[in-house]
């Protein structure tokens, strides 16, 4: 049965971890997996996680199966982070919200839901868009088609090519916008943009599927979910799969969500039916420590102020890095202009190197970034920013 099976080369952005690992450069650098770092180079457990760790395991008294849409602590929060506690279709009751096991669950299940109900609908995705978005919904049976998104020469979203793209969208198709920090590029819709794409998908009766896995490292928590809170009050329908591993580092625990909104509460129940016996296709049940963590932290005043201060630290710290690097190459004499990175968002930017130029930076200098020349920006700190930046000008 497994003979005619071949190989398949390393995954194109998680292989670069067990290469890094196998460097005996004591100058590589690690640019590659987008998990947050800290200054000593650790992608570290957050403390207010810690400590509800702690308290979950003294009081767990079972492991038996939770409810198939995830707790109910767990669901309500989420709700309010994506939507704030405000949010029109909350009252309205037109929200469904279903835990999935992290941001790659959560795109998957949603993918299958659709697909489940309405086989081989298109699904429009940005190019570039995150590698594992064609594999990850493609799979379901959704036909996925590129709407252009950023201008390479100009290091800029092109917004004109985008909704020129994205006029011939219609109603039963699905158009994928990254909530915030877009990855692999950091280009981010501008409020005016986010109110076209609304006005458009009125219009054009498309539905928004919307991958927001970087709430918070962005310009904050609230900032961040501007798009998809405007989305949500002006559309009939919405998709949000939402990820739980980098706002709250719990990235192993695979904690994600898919919140459907739909135009009605009857619409709303159905819907969250149909997910949940989705997910009973593929998985059966999610998992619940992430989610427990989750819940105890944002049902936790205090828990939730320790929390949303680290996570202020961390954004600060990437946007801090941003500028440090743009500084850092102006001042060695680079010529070639990187001061879009500072105003790009969230962990990634592309430094638009050649594929032979990230080569270089990967067989010569022991510098992994994915070969797009997407970095992650949470990799740069103190110790390598010098390394990093002469590297940068000698593969130029
Ligand atoms: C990334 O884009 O680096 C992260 O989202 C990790 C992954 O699974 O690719």
């Amino acid at each position: 049965m497994f003979e005619a099976i071949e190989a398949l080369p390393p995954d194109p952005i998680l292989g670069l971890s067990a290469a890094y690992k196998k460097d005996t450069n004591p100058n590589k650098v690690d640019l590659g997996v987008g998990v947050y770092k800290d200054e000593s180079g650790n992608c570290p457990v957050m403390t207010a996680v810690k400590k509800a760790e702690f308290k979950k395991c003294g009081e767990e008294d079972s492991k038996a199966y939770i409810a198939q849409a995830g707790p109910e602590s767990y669901i309500s929060h989420t709700r309010e982070l994506l939507l704030g506690n405000a949010h029109p279709v909350l009252r309205e009751g037109r929200v469904s919200c279903v835990l999935a096991p992290g941001g790659s669950g959560s795109l998957r299940l949603a993918a299958e839901f659709i697909n489940n109900n309405a086989p081989g609908s298109k699904i429009y995705v940005s190019n570039p868009t995150w590698a594992n978005h064609v594999p990850l919904l493609s799979s379901s049976g959704l036909q996925l088609e590129q709407y252009p998104y950023y201008d390479y020469a100009s290091h800029s979203l092109d917004f004109d090519a985008m909704t020129s793209s994205l006029a011939t969208a219609k109603k039963g198709d699905l158009v994928l916008l990254h909530g915030c920090c877009h990855n692999p590029c950091g280009a981010d819709l501008s409020h005016a943009q986010w109110q076209i794409m609304t006005d458009m998908a009125l219009a054009q009766g498309f539905t928004p599927f919307i991958d927001v896995a970087y709430q918070g490292l962005g310009d904050g928590l609230d900032e961040d979910a501007y798009g998809m809170r405007l989305m949500a009050e002006k559309l009939p329908e919405l998709i949000i799969c939402s990820s739980y591993s980098k706002n709250f580092g719990l990235y192993r625990d695979r904690v994600g969500s898919v919140t459907i909104i739909a135009e009605n509460s009857e619409t709303c129940a159905a819907v969250g039916t149909q997910v949940v016996s989705t997910a009973r296709q593929m998985y059966s049940v999610p998992p619940a420590h992430g989610a427990f963590l989750v819940a105890a932290i944002l049902g936790d005043e205090e828990l939730t102020k320790e929390w949303n201060d680290e996570l202020t630290e961390m954004r600060d710290r990437i946007n801090g890095l941003r500028r440090m690097l743009v500084a850092k190459l102006t001042e060695i004499g680079v010529e070639k202009d990187f001061s879009f990175i500072q105003n790009e968002k969230g962990l990634f930017s592309f430094l638009g190197l050649s594929r032979e130029q990230v080569e270089s930076l990967i067989k010569d200098y022991s510098i992994y970034l994915v070969g797009s020349s997407r970095i992650n920006v949470a990799g740069i700190n103190n110790s390598n920013i010098d390394y990093l930046a002469e590297s940068i000008a000698k593969v130029l």
